[in-house]
Order: C-alpha cells, then sequence, then structure tokens
C-alpha cells in the first residue's frame, strides 16, 4: 500500500498544446494516476506553481526547432519549472539517497508533503550537456507541469530550499533561470559543497553584463549583488524596467558595494560603445549574450564581441532578438532608410568577420549553454538558501488564465519570472 494524502481528486486538468500557437492551447481533463500503482521510485505531485519560461511560448509557438534530439508528442502538456508537494509516493527500489555512480540517477526518498521543484533535465547529472539529455526534457520532449497531478520519478525533483518552502510562486521560478544564470557565472569553476566559496568576495574584482530583463537576467543580477561582483552592467528595452532594477537592488542589497550600470538598448542601440565608456574601455569579464542576432541595427552577439574584455566569457544563452544574422541592407530597416551609422556600419563589418577572428581578437571564450546539470543547480539552491535570495516575481496568472500568461511573456511585458498558480497553497 503506497503512502498518501487521504484526498486526491479523480480528475487532473491539464493544459495541452499541439505547437500551433498560445491561442490554440486547450484544457483537459484525465484521470489522476492511480496513487495506488505508482512505478517504482516514482512519486504523485500536487503541482502548486508552474513559472514560465521563454522556450515555453517558444515550443507552444512552433519555434524550437534548433535542438534535433527534443521532439515533442502530440497534446504536450508544456513549460519545465514547479513547485510542488508530494501526495502519494510510490514503492522504492532502495532506501538510499546517493547515486551509486555519477552517471545512474540518483534516488531521493521523498515523504508526503515534502515540497519539491522539478528538475528540467532530469537525466542530466553533471558535466556537459549532451543530447540524450535532451530527450528526457520536461515540457519539451516529454509532458510538462502545467498541470494539477504529475507523475515523476522521484530522480526529476530537488527539495524546496527551506526559506522558500512557503513561497512556491518563487520557488518554482528557480530550475531553468536560476540554474542558467548559475552556470554563466560559475561553468568554469570547480563545483563546491560550500555557499562560503562565493561569500568571501573571490568576485569583487569582476564585472558582468546582462541583456535584458528577464528571467535569466534577473537572476544573474541577484546572484552578482549576493556575490560581490564589482560591477553590473544591464540593459533593457526600457527605462521603466531598469528603473525596476535599480530599486530592487537598492532594496535587496542595501549594503552592497556592487555598482550597477544601467543602459537602453533601444535609445542607445550602440550599447557596446557604452559598455566600453563604463568599463575604462576594457570591456566586461562575462556577458549573458540573451540577445543573439539581428540586422546591424539591433545584432547583439556582434556587439558583445566588441565589448567582452580580453579574455573574457561570453554564455551564449538565448536570441531574443533573432536567430538570424541579417545581412542584407535591405532586410535592414535603418539601411533601407540609408540612415545606417558610423557604429551599424562597423556592426555591418563586423558580420563579415569570421567568428574565429573575434574570438581571437579579443581572445574571448563563447560558451553554449544548455541550462546545468543536476549538481549545479542543487549548489545554486544551497546558494540562493545560503543568501535568503528572493526571486524576482512580475505577476502571478490563475490557472484558467495560461494563455494570458504565457502570450504575456511572449510580449516581453515582463520584469522577472512570469508564474501561474495551478493549485493554492493550502
Ligand atoms: N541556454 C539555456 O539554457 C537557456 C535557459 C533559459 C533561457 N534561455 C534563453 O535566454 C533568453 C532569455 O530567456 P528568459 O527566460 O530570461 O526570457 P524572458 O524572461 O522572456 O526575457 C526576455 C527579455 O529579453 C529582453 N529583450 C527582448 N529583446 C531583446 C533584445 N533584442 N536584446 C536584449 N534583450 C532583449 C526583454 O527585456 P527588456 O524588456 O528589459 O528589454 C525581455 O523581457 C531566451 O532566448 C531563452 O530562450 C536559454
Amino acid at each position: 500500500m503506497p503512502a498518501m494524502v487521504e484526498f486526491i481528486p479523480e480528475t487532473t486538468r491539464s493544459w495541452t498544446t499541439n505547437l500551433d500557437g498560445v491561442p490554440a492551447l486547450t484544457l483537459r481533463t484525465s484521470p489522476t494516476p492511480d496513487p495506488h500503482s505508482l512505478p517504482v521510485d516514482h512519486v504523485l505531485v500536487k503541482i502548486l506553481s508552474v513559472s514560465l519560461n521563454y522556450k515555453d511560448a517558444e515550443i507552444i509557438n512552433g519555434l524550437f526547432k534548433h535542438h534535433k534530439s527534443s521532439v515533442a508528442p502530440p497534446n504536450l502538456i508544456p513549460c519545465a519549472d514547479s513547485v510542488g508537494v508530494v501526495v502519494a509516493v510510490g514503492p522504492t527500489s532502495t532506501p538510499t539517497t546517493q547515486a551509486s555512480s555519477t552517471s545512474s540517477p540518483p534516488k531521493p526518498k521523498w515523504s508526503i508533503n515534502d515540497r519539491v521543484i522539478s528538475v528540467s533535465y532530469p537525466l542530466y547529472l553533471t558535466g556537459p550537456a549532451a543530447p540524450a539529455l535532451l530527450a528526457a526534457g520536461v515540457g519539451s520532449a516529454t509532458n510538462g507541469v502545467l498541470t494539477t497531478y504529475r507523475v515523476f520519478p522521484s530522480h526529476g525533483l530537488v527539495a524546496c530550499p527551506p526559506s522558500l518552502t512557503t513561497q512556491p510562486h518563487l520557488a518554482c521560478c528557480l530550475p531553468i533561470a536560476g540554474t542558467t544564470a548559475w552556470m554563466g557565472l560559475h561553468w568554469w569553476r570547480p563545483i563546491s559543497s560550500s555557499p562560503e566559496l562565493f561569500v568571501a568576495g573571490d568576485r569583487s574584482s569582476e564585472s558582468l553584463l546582462l541583456q535584458g530583463t528577464g528571467g535569466v537576467s534577473m537572476f544573474g543580477l541577484l546572484f552578482a549583488f549576493a556575490a560581490n561582483f564589482a560591477h553590473v552592467i544591464l540593459t533593457s528595452g526600457s527605462d521603466e524596467k531598469l528603473a525596476r532594477a535599480e530599486e530592487l537592488v537598492a532594496t535587496a542589497f542595501p549594503k552592497s558595494a556592487t555598482k550597477l550600470s544601467t543602459i537602453n538598448y533601444r535609445s542607445t542601440p550602440q550599447w557596446h560603445k557604452r559598455v566600453l565608456e563604463l568599463t575604462d574601455n576594457e570591456g566586461v569579464d562575462i556577458i549573458f549574450e540573451n540577445g543573439g542576432g539581428g540586422s546591424p541595427s539591433t545584432n547583439s552577439t556582434l556587439r558583445s564581441f566588441q565589448c567582452v574584455k580580453f579574455g573574457g566569457i561570453i554564455n551564449s544563452i538565448g536570441y531574443v532578438g533573432g536567430k538570424t544574422d541579417i545581412l542584407s541592407p535591405s532586410s535592414d530597416s535603418d539601411t533601407a532608410k540609408g540612415a545606417i551609422d558610423g557604429g551599424n556600419d562597423e556592426i555591418a563589418q563586423a558580420m563579415s568577420t569570421n567568428i574565429n577572428v573575434h574570438a581571437l581578437a579579443r581572445n574571448f571564450t563563447l560558451k553554449g549553454l544548455l541550462n546545468g546539470p543536476r549538481d549545479r543547480m542543487e549548489e545554486m539552491l544551497r546558494f540562493v538558501e545560503y543568501h535568503k535570495i528572493k526571486p524576482v516575481v512580475d505577476k502571478v496568472f490563475s490557472f484558467d488564465d495560461a494563455r494570458d500568461a504565457l502570450q504575456y511573456l511572449w510580449d516581453g511585458k515582463h520584469f522577472g519570472k512570469v508564474v501561474i498558480e495551478v493549485s493554492p497553497d493550502a
């Protein structure tokens, strides 16, 4: 007889997609998985809150095509990041909480009422990512978490940090955005079991460029301030969002020595030049490259190539500005109008320079990030707990308003994270 809470409804409500757009999301009802016949080392979780990622909207809109091994099933339940409460526990194969090796998933032992966070790539345990791990992606290649009840393998969950257990709408933001930001700051450093490593101020000479005020950037901002970075430069298309970011760090880190500079990439399209001005012409140590491609007027990656410090790191994270480099002048509205300025001209030239030459010129490392492994996620959660970091949530939508929530995210209206409350926290 499995351990379970007394009342579990007979039906589960799930949003589903055939990758045909947010408006076509369909709410379906199905029998709740039988708590009495859970597979070995699986648990049934009542989902409390789900946070949205750019990728979720991209998948639903049929645009997530750059990872060939990530193929969605029909009527996919979307979304990857959630917090829930364990309501039934299946038989366990072993009482141990330790993985037998680094290549086999751990078998954590969950109990009824445990607060748990879902892991976006449950088979990605340590080290570099691999295509086979993508094939187990939650809310991409396998059904996701935009549902009221879901069965998880025990290794597909981690414990919610104690300081956030009563705030599932905050904790659910951690898996993808938190882990990716953490990786962007630490992937080349040895993993640490102690959060002290990042408290001692060993990052106090480093500078960081964050692009946009979405989920990944806001975690980057919080983590960099908590780790005593010297200087964070944040870009946004909105002065209002930049002011919010200044207010956020002033409130969350009132005694911090970290300097925050802001740049509006719309009113300062040659923002890389401003980054150089702000760093005594040296450039920044670390860049979160969220912008990606575009025309000479907007291309973000090419600008990052010009303002990374000699020997610095560019984390290739996203492409909110576009997935292609638009070289043709006729495709570029400014150029077509004959309005190309000196800065854009330089970027247009940089576009025809081989990437190898760019990397050599400033001796930078361009690293493709794919979220992060479980051990790094757990390292990030220790840091979050140590510093009592509160994720930045812009807006919480109801489960029935999931379409509005996803459209709000896709329209880029948010600051930090967008969350859906699936079930009220009892
Ligand atoms: N590689 C990975 O493992 C990984 C993990 C998570 C996310 N990502 C990717 O990283 C990117 C950001 O993800 P997210 O979850 O933080 O997204 P998000 O929360 O949706 O935020 C996106 C933000 O980007 C900003 N933006 C829009 N156009 C921009 C441009 N041309 N240049 C710079 N910023 C721009 C906007 O902020 P403002 O309004 O402030 O300008 C927008 O709110 C996405 O492309 C996502 O797919 C990758």
